[in-house]
Order: structure tokens, then C-alpha cells, then sequence
């Protein structure tokens, strides 16, 4: 339990060993479902609860405040790591209402299986007294599910945004203590979770912008006091600007593709642009997510199987595609033995991007002097289209 201001507490819990999210996103360093309790003179509210694994904690943290009747607990996203202890908190604290949006309840119906009964439903906008604070929702679809909404407190100037503005770490400090630990944790976060949502982010960053904050409060990870610190970065992300860089996923086999992304690195950084390399068998997913947040090329290296992309390949092309970076050039290299039908099969797979696919190098086995030739061309065009779009050396 930890105070945000007087009588609004942080009652949620630190998951320090949780090492996987939707059995998909890596979490080096865990993470915290942030619940937060605000203490009216008449009402009592919880914002968000739990991961249901982590009921414990939230209940020790009310028990610690005396706690003995939740009258509301808003419900600001569906997503079970915040709404999966809310009929425990129903059961435990006195039955109170669930206070959320329409589409948040038709999500909570299915996935909880709670009553209509339970539910008293806001509009965008809509107030709720507690006494001396009050509760403002604030509608802000799609960050994370099209349900996703934010609380204000205007009485401590305080917005609640659930997963918008969040990170992934689990941590014993509310309030950043280290810039770049936080800085760092939070574009992770942004890249694997926001990026596919970047030019609707833009639209609630609007929204919310006339509100005065001096706290952004997620539900997860560390509490902002400098509300510019995130907002500031969340600009840098989503604008439209891309960085002279090229991320280089790839995955080889028996070496030629790897022969290639070495020869082609070296010749991407003798021409000034910064090159992000990854090899896809041993990669951290999040790692790659981020060097996409920012850079204007991605170049996509594969060894041909069974006719097609390495399937760590296909995996890295689909995630692409899912997450929708900013990037406006792509490319492939690679290697084949008898055929290869990868390219038509990647570039398939990526009709989501915004992109200009610059002509792909797939060479018949081991790199030789016109393939490398080819290399260097594919890197002189990436240059010279990054200095096309202004951002050169
Ligand atoms: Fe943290 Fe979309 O749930």
C-alpha cells in the first residue's frame, strides 16, 4: 500500500516473477496491476483491481486501510489483469456497484460472467460525487481494447489511464525513481502494446490535454508525478517522424543469411544510418518491438524452408504487421537452395504497413561478389531514400 495523495492509495499488487504476458510478451522485469483506492468523505472507490493470481495482495492492502465497504469499483478496461478480482472485491466489500462504460460491461458480462445487476453504466464525460472528490470518466477507446477508459480526480488532479501511459516492471517505488530505467520500461510497453494504436493515441492524447494533471496513474507500473515525462515521450512515439535507422530481424540456418545481414550492416553503418540487428532464435520480442518504434526501415533476413520464409521469419513479418510501426521503407535479403517463394510469402503477410518495399536481394546459396554488389545497392537506395525524407546523415 503505498499514498499517491491524501486518501487516494495505491492498494494493487508488484507481480516481481511474472516472466510472460498473454503468453506472448516477455517481461524481464515483471510487472504490478496498479489499484488504486480514493476515499470520498461519503464514498469509497476502487479504481481497476487485480490479476486474479494477485487477489491476495489487493485484499492485505484494504485490510491494512481498515477497509470495510467498496461502494464503487470502476471498471476502466475489460482486460482480466485489472477486472479479474472484481466480483472477489464485490464479495469481500459489500457487494458495490460496478461503475464502467457500456461496451466495458457487454466485455465484463462475457468474460466474468457478472450480472447485469452488478453494472451502473457512465457516458463519456459523466461525473460521479464521492463527497469531497469526484470521479470524471473520460472515454479513451483503444488504448488497450476499444472499451478503454480514464478517471480524473479533479479535486487532487489526478488521471487514471489503466494500461495508457503504463509500463511492465515491477518495482517497490510508486514514483520513477530512475528516468531511464523508466523511460526504457515504458517504450517497451508503448512498442508491444500501443504502437498498432498510435494514430487513435494521438486523438485521446487531445482529449485529455485540457485536463490539469499533476499525476498520470497507471495500472501498471510507476506512477508519474511529472505527467510531461510520459506524455512528452508518448509524442516522440506516435508522431510521424522516423529516425536514419534499419532494423535487421533475421534468422540463417547454415550461415548465408547471416553472411548477408553481416555484409549488409556493415555497409548500411559505412553509409551513417544506425543498423538494430536481431537474430530471431535468441531475441527478446520486446527488444525488436521497440527498434521498431523509431526506425524508418525494416529489412526482414530469412533462410528459404520448405520453399517458403524460415518460420522464425513468418513469425517476425506477422508480428510486424500486427503491431503496424511507422517505419516507410521494407526489404528482404536471404538465401534459398532449389527455390523460394519467400518474398511473395512475406511481403504477403505485411499488408498492414505503410511501406515502400525496396527490391528484395534472395541469393542461390552461399553470398558471392554480385550478390554482395547487390547488398551494397539495396543499401545505397535505403540512404538515399532516408535522405529523401529528410532524416540522412
Ligand atoms: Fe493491462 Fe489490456 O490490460
Amino acid at each position: 500500500m503505498r499514498t499517491l495523495k491524501p486518501n487516494i492509495d495505491a492498494v494493487g499488487a508488484i507481480d516481481w516473477d511474472r516472466r510472460l504476458f498473454d503468453e506472448l510478451i516477455p517481461l524481464p522485469n515483471g510487472t504490478s496491476y496498479n489499484a488504486y483506492l480514493v476515499r470520498g468523505s461519503e464514498k469509497t472507490a476502487l479504481i481497476d483491481t487485480v490479476d486474479p493470481e494477485q487477489w491476495s495482495d489487493l485484499a492485505a492492502n484494504l485490510d491494512r486501510l481498515d477497509v470495510k465497504t467498496i461502494d464503487y469499483v470502476v471498471a476502466q478496461h475489460g482486460e482480466q489483469d485489472h477486472s479479474g478480482s472484481i466480483a472477489r472485491v464485490r464479495e469481500d466489500y459489500g457487494g458495490g456497484q460496478v461503475v464502467t462504460n457500456p461496451k466495458c460491461k457487454g466485455m465484463l458480462m462475457d468474460l466474468l460472467c457478472l450480472g447485469d445487476d452488478c453494472f451502473t453504466t457512465v457516458d463519456d464525460g459523466q461525473s460521479l460525487s464521492l463527497g469531497d472528490k469526484t470521479l470524471q470518466f473520460i472515454y479513451t477507446p483503444w488504448v488497450h481494447w476499444p472499451e478503454t477508459m480514464c478517471t480524473y480526480v479533479p479535486e487532487a488532479k489526478i488521471l487514471f489511464s489503466c494500461d495508457f501511459f503504463g509500463s511492465h516492471i515491477a518495482s517497490s517505488f510508486l514514483f520513477v525513481d530512475n528516468e531511464a530505467v523508466a523511460y526504457e520500461s515504458a517504450k517497451r510497453y508503448y512498442a508491444e502494446i500501443m504502437m498498432p494504436f498510435r494514430q487513435i493515441i494521438k486523438k485521446n492524447i487531445e482529449k485529455l490535454s485540457p485536463l490539469a494533471v499533476d499525476m498520470i496513474a497507471p495500472s501498471h507500473g510507476f506512477v508519474y508525478d511529472r505527467p510531461d515525462f510520459i506524455t512528452e515521450a508518448y509524442q516522440n512515439w506516435i508522431s510521424d517522424t522516423v529516425k536514419n535507422e534499419v532494423i535487421i530481424p533475421y534468422t540463417s540456418m547454415h550461415g548465408s543469411t547471416r553472411k548477408m545481414v553481416e555484409f549488409f550492416t556493415t555497409a548500411l553503418m559505412e553509409r551513417g544510418i544506425t543498423v538494430r540487428v536481431f537474430d530471431l532464435a535468441q531475441s527478446d520480442l520486446g527488444q525488436i518491438a521497440m527498434a521498431m518504434v523509431d526506425a524508418a526501415t525494416i529489412v526482414i533476413g530469412t533462410s528459404t524452408c520448405l520453399v517458403g520464409a524460415h518460420p522464425n521469419a513468418a513469425y517476425a513479418a506477422f508480428v510486424t504487421n500486427a503491431l503496424r510501426p511507422k517505419a516507410r521503407f521494407a526489404s528482404i535479403i536471404g538465401s534459398y537452395g532449389w527455390g523460394s517463394k519467400m518474398v511473395e510469402q512475406l511481403t504477403g503477410m505485411m499488408g498492414n504497413l505503410k511501406v515502400e518495399l525496396l527490391d528484395p536481394v534472395v541469393v542461390k546459396g552461399y553470398p558471392k561478389e554480385d550478390d554482395f554488389r547487390a547488398l551494397a545497392s539495396l543499401a545505397d537506395t535505403i540512404q538515399k531514400k532516408h535522405c529523401e525524407a529528410g532524416i540522412g546523415p
